[in-house]
């Protein structure tokens, strides 16, 4: 029997709506075809975005969406994406397969889809082939209310108001595809770039700034990366950086088989299953370490540790474009993701963002398309059951786990979870239980509280089930009833390879 605590009034942090955020990428058919199907298409739309696939977005109350890239970014010129669609530019899309970008999906187009999606906004700047004009201008495009050349341009494209750019990356990846740059040159850089992305919202800088700057951070472990460019940002700048610098992102992803071999996204056996999610808990240690160098150079949390490349990457699909990204996901990639959100719940005092990779058709989609069909993907599901925790308040709690696998060197713990309290009082516990065979009995005491309710549901099943477009419902969130109220808390049995969200009502 493993035993759960839970002190519902040790409030820890804020569980950021944005730690539930997405990205979306000219990559494969994410943008297009999974997203954006123009005005013409036969499939259902409205101003070209994919009726079904919005509709199904809002249900998981989508916080944020990043965009337009990734590698893309940093070869992105906004203004080949702006005007009327026939003379926009047509270029190759280098990183992604080769294939041609219209720009039919442009700055005007993103900001609808946000508007159809009620999301935050965060664009991503190009830093790496870019001019420090040109980040400048598409800031002042998206943002400034006043009378400007770029404000105009806006106008004599459709649009008046000025748009709510919440986050804005300068650059992507400056260590990789971003540039190859060394940390010192990229922070540098930085310093330049991010001081010409004006806030033309709150120009006087009182309290909070409009637009919340983030700036590349680390590959996976790279903490050379992170202690250099944190030493250039603050170096002379202690008392007056912070408001220049809100977030510093992270990119990791989970590859069974290493970066080179990947492995499959349903051909998979057991030993790769705990192979797999031991390098999902691998989230853990690096955002704990990062989070330490972080912490000397702004003890206060101020600046956001922004996970905002995460999820699994394997081989793609058999017949698919290798540049496209595009895989299947199980029932593995729904324990993954309840794994990873539970860490970055726990993290909550630091991360402050994370958006999943990638949304739709790339990667850990929740969402396939395949012509006017879609499916919702197990990783839909948990982030439908996790839901509640978005801008709830972390409270104190922790589980007895043990280590189980089949490898030494790839055990993982049992069961995670992780515990929020939302403005209503009402208290989300979410577990994960990673055995693709045993089922776990939980005693769970609740502090200074009885329970009046509880309602459970579930995402489980075995190991490989998946959805495909014959059977689009082979995974869906399942009324979890094994649960019972106690004089201390709760009494409940995980059955194996499961991600549950109870929703409890205190006294
Ligand atoms: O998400 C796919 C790619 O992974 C992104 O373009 C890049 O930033 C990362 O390497």
């Amino acid at each position: 029997m493993a035993r759960l605590v839970i002190n519902p009034d040790h409030k820890v942090s804020r569980i950021n709506k944005e730690i539930y955020g997405h990205f979306s990428e000219h990559l494969g058919r994410c943008i297009y075809e999974g997203i954006y199907v123009g005005e013409n298409s036969p499939i259902p739309n409205e101003n070209g975005m994919r009726t079904d696939v919005v509709e199904a977005l809002k249900k998981i109350q989508i916080p944020v969406l990043r965009w337009p890239g990734g590698c893309f970014a940093d070869e992105y010129h906004w203004k080949d994406g702006i005007g009327p669609k026939e003379g926009r530019k047509k270029m190759i899309n280098t990183h992604w397969g080769g294939v041609i970008e219209d720009n039919s999906f442009g700055t005007h187009e993103y900001f609808e889809l946000c508007r159809q999606l009620g999301c935050e906004a965060y664009v991503n700047g190009n830093l790496g082939s870019g001019t420090v004009q040109e980040m400048s201008e598409w800031v002042e495009y998206m943002t400034f209310d006043g009378l400007s050349p770029m404000s105009t341009l806006r106008k004599e494209n459709g649009h008046e108001e000025p748009w709510d750019v919440r986050f804005f990356g300068v650059g992507n990846e400056n260590w990789g595809c971003g540039g190859n740059m060394n940390p010192d040159y990229y922070a540098n850089e930085y310093r330049r770039y991010q001081t010409y992305v004006r806030d033309y919202k709150n120009p006087d800088h009182e309290g909070e700034s409009s637009i919340l700057k983030i700036c590349s951070g680390p590959n996976v472990d790279d903490y050379e990366w992170t202690e250099e460019v944190l030493k250039t940002l603050f170096h002379h700048c202690e008392d007056r950086f912070h408001g220049n610098l809100d977030g510093l992102s992270l990119h990791y992803y989970v590859h069974p088989e290493g970066w080179k071999i990947k492995g499959g996204a349903t051909d998979f056996d057991e030993k790769v299953w705990y192979k797999t999610l031991s390098k999902a808990f691998y989230m853990d240690e690096l955002v704990t370490r990062h989070g330490e160098i972080m912490d000397r150079f702004d003890p206060e949390k101020k600046v956001g540790l922004i996970v905002d490349e995460w999820g699994t990457w394997y081989t793609v699909e058999p017949g698919t474009n290798p540049g496209f990204l595009y895989q299947q996901n199980t029932i593995r990639d729904a324990l993954v993701a309840g794994i990873t959100l539970n860490i970055f719940n726990k993290h909550s005092d630091r991360v402050k963002m994370a958006n999943l990779a990638q949304m739709v058709n790339v990667l850990q989609s929740v969402i396939l398309t395949e012509g006017a069909d879609m499916i919702l993907t197990p990783t839909y599901h948990v982030f439908d059951l996790y839901k509640e925790h978005q801008d709830a308040d972390l409270v104190d709690s922790c589980i007895d786990s043990e280590e189980i696998g089949l490898d030494e060197e790839y055990k993982v713990p049992n069961l995670t979870e992780s515990v929020s309290v939302a403005a209503d009082g009402s208290m989300c516990i979410t577990l994960t239980n990673a055995s693709v065979d045993t089922a776990y009995p939980i005693e769970a005491s609740i502090v200074g509280h009885g329970v009046k309710s509880v309602a459970g549901e579930i995402v489980s099943g075995e190991m490989h089930e998946m959805n495909t477009f014959e059977e689009p419902e082979m995974v869906t969130v399942k009324p979890f009833e094994a649960v019972e109220i106690t004089a201390d808390g709760l009494s409940l049995t995980v059955p194996p390879c499961a991600v549950i969200r109870l929703s409890v009502e205190l006294q």
